[in-house]
């Protein structure tokens, strides 16, 4: 194994005289070359490296060795067993020496290194010493490079498999599991991006699952929130400007667009760009090109644009607010993400997920959550989607014991809106104000009822299980009910 600064080399090379040419030639950096094993053959070569792995760090090679294995056969072994050994060829004068071709294959097979021999007549080396070392060394040098490459890569991909643990999607109902389908079809692409919802539905969350699944997520993902920025700046955060470009720019400023280049950028609140502002976006989609203030000529950039809103950005083009233009540039795959009310049990699962994760942080035990509870907390309507869920569960695991009851997830310290629940006996909103006859009102109930539940299930079987009903019978209800 190599340690230190010793270079532990392996020799094939089938002629004694050959051997000692080699050793004399790299004598005089005895100290730092070591030649640990001569094997004749290339098949003992290869059993060595097979048998000792990250032993040797460089293979002087004679590519002109008796028996089967040799050569570029012999080489493209070699590195498929270790592909961090260096491999230097020494060959025969009579190869021809001008033949790139003969040396292009040798590297293209992965061989570091070649070098004609020396004629016999020089009985001290091999090769031009200096050389010789030095490719050595060189060598060595690559190998290290190589394995460093290696660790950096993995531990690139190991935080990006850590982001995306920590930002997993959770939920199971059939809206979340059609999102992450959506997710993984379209991040792979370049594609721009429009996500809809409501405050707190996930929409950061889900652009960051964009960008990590896809070509770019070694680079940056770079957020904005366009609502944030005053007006009259958002051009310089976006675009940046050259120093002296006006009073107070004393330096040059990278906008975030150069920032995001090869990235992504996540223009959150998109709705709330200026129209200048927007007409800029738009030739940064269309030509792949900022104009950062006080420079002449523009520049260009390659970023992927997931543009997010909690606004119907339809509307606020008809009402023109935003250019139609952008709209569509951005609006190529739309992606809603429905409010946390819609998604069933996955209340249930968004509780238990941040439960978890708050106790951990606090270093407590998981509280458990009575089921009286867990009927109030699903029976709420979340305006504020699931980051006031996280919220809530992180005030219940700061406030309460191992369990967690009714009445503590009834306090309105807990659940700021507790009267916001969803109420079905809201009977003015169920029949439009009229007093209907009982029968009447059932059907109204089991339509609004049946359609809620399927909406909220992976399947028509699902649906029947969570509604307590056989799967036969609650196909036969849905077409009393006329939902098929
Ligand atoms: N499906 C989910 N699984 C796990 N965590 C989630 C999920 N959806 C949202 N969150 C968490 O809820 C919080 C709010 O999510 P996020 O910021 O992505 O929402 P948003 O739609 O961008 O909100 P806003 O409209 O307020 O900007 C974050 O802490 C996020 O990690
Ligand atoms: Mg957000």
């Amino acid at each position: 194994m190599s340690t230190s600064n010793v270079i532990t080399i392996l020799l094939v090379e089938d002629e004694d005289f050959d051997v000692c040419r080699v050793k004399n030639t790299i004598r005089l950096f005895a100290e730092r070359l070591h030649v640990a094993d001569v094997v004749s053959n290339g098949r003992a070569a290869l059993d060595l490296i097979q048998k000792k792995p990250d032993k040797y760090d460089v293979v002087i090679l004679d590519y002109q060795i008796s028996g089967g294995l040799r050569g570029e056969e012999l080489i493209r072994k070699i590195k498929e067993v270790d592909p961090f050994i260096q491999i230097i060829v020494i060959t025969k004068m009579t190869i021809n020496v001008s033949d790139y071709e003969f040396a292009n294959n040798l590297l293209k097979a992965g061989a570091f290194w070649y070098c004609t021999k020396y004629p016999g007549n020089i009985e001290e080396y091999i090769y031009q010493p200096t050389d010789f070392i030095l490719s050595i060394f060189n060598a060595f040098e690559k190998k290290m490079l190589e394995k460093h490459k290696l660790k950096a890569d993995r531990r690139l991909m190991q935080n990006v498999e850590n982001l995306l643990e920590a930002k997993k999607l959770i939920g199971e109902s059939k809206a979340m599991v059609q999102l992450r389908e959506a997710i993984e079809k379209y991040a792979k692409s370049d594609v721009n991006i429009l996500i809809s919802g409501a405050s707190g539905t996930g929409k950061e969350l889900v652009a960051w699952n964009i960008h990590l699944k896809g070509k770019r997520r070694y680079e940056k993902f770079v957020p904005i929130n366009c609502g944030s920025i005053p007006h009259d700046l958002i051009e310089s955060e976006l675009f940046g400007y050259e120093k002296g470009s006006f009073t107070g720019a004393n330096a040059t400023k990278q906008g975030l667009f150069e920032v995001a280049n090869n990235g992504t950028i996540f223009l959150d609140e998109v709705a709330e760009l200026s129209l200048p502002a927007q007409v800029k976006v738009l030739r940064v989609i269309q030509d792949g090109e900022i104009e950062k203030i006080g420079r002449t000529g523009s520049m260009s950039v390659n970023v992927r644009i997931i543009a997010a809103t909690n606004k119907n950005l339809a509307t606020e083009v008809n009402e023109g607010r935003f250019r139609e233009d952008l709209y569509y540039r951005l609006n190529v795959v739309p992606l809603d993400i429905v409010p946390l009310r819609q998604r069933g049990d996955d209340i249930l699962l968004l509780i238990d997920h941040f439960l978890e994760y708050f106790s951990i942080d606090l270093d407590i035990a998981k509280p458990t959550v009575e089921p009286k509870a867990r009927e109030i907390l699903l029976a709420y309507k979340w305006p504020g989607n699931v980051r006031e869920l996280r919220n809530v569960v992180q005030r219940l695991v700061l406030n309460c014991t191992e369990k967690i009851t009714a009445k503590d997830v009834s306090n309105p310290m807990i659940l700021h809106n507790h009267i916001l629940t969803k109420d079905e006996s809201n009977f003015e909103d169920m029949a439009s104000g009229q007093v209907l006859p009982l029968r009447d009102m059932e059907r109204i109930f089991r339509l609004r009822y049946f359609k809620y539940v399927r909406s909220i299930s992976s399947s028509d079987s699902n649906a029947a299980e969570k509604l307590g009903l056989a799967p036969s019978n609650f196909y036969r209800m849905c077409k009393e009910l006329g939902i098929k």
